[in-house]
């Protein structure tokens, strides 16, 4: 590492917290959260780049119990009692139509021009950048405290109707649960590639 990321790097109880130890958990403490921390948690994760500054995410929060019925219904079998004990589900979706909020979001030039009429370049974009704001998002979580419990086992077609009814130009993606895990509901960690398996520097 160069002196100047010693300079600057996180403490390792950081790192750990936001990495090494960072678990994907499967159950929940009975430990409430609340929507201070979740507008916390919005508030570190929106300011995570993405292309033109376009910010295709859309997010339901989930956090009553008929609602997280509602969604743990439309989960795969194994899914659906996590949904139930986690004090809250959030749904990442992406707005196809991002590009008609561009003139406040990326003010300096009229991007949106650049994605008028090209709704399968809109999608690609959107596609992509809301699943760096779902990171992001795991992300913050992490950093203030919380642990998560990310998904892509459900059934999305049937989110997007539920939960973005009003919304017709925007599509479910996955579902994060995020709460105070229960360590005992944790898989064995599963490996990860060294540098050199998956990795080339030209
Ligand atoms: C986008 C995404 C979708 C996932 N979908 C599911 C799922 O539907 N059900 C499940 O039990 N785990 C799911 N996982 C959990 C992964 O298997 C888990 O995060 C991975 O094995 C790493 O585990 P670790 O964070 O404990 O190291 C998903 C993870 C991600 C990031």
């Amino acid at each position: 590492m160069t002196k100047q990321f010693h300079d600057n790097i996180l403490s390792h109880t950081a790192l750990d917290q936001l990495f090494n130890e960072a678990r994907t958990y499967n159950g929940w403490l009975d430990k409430p959260v609340s929507e201070q921390q979740i507008r916390a948690i919005y508030d570190l994760a929106k300011m995570g780049a993405t292309s033109a500054n376009m910010q295709p995410g859309r997010f339901v929060w989930v956090t009553s119990q008929d609602q997280k019925e509602k969604l743990a219904k439309l989960a795969s079998d194994g899914n659906k009692d996590k949904i139930r004990a986690a004090p809250v589900t959030v749904i990442i979706g992406y707005d196809i139509d991002f590009h008609e909020e561009l003139p406040w979001l990326f003010p300096h030039t009229d991007a949106k021009s650049w994605f008028e009429g090209d709704e399968e370049g809109r999608k690609e974009g959107a596609f992509r950048n809301s699943a760096l704001q779902g990171a992001y998002l795991m992300l913050a979580a992490r950093a203030t405290g919380l642990d998560c419990g990310p998904m892509s086992g459900v059934d999305l077609d049937g989110l997007t109707k539920e939960f973005f009814a009003d919304q017709p130009k925007v599509k479910a993606d996955w579902v994060c649960s995020i709460g105070y895990g229960d360590k005992s509901t944790i898989f064995e960690r599963s490996p990860r590639p060294d540098f050199g398996k998956f990795n080339t520097i030209v």
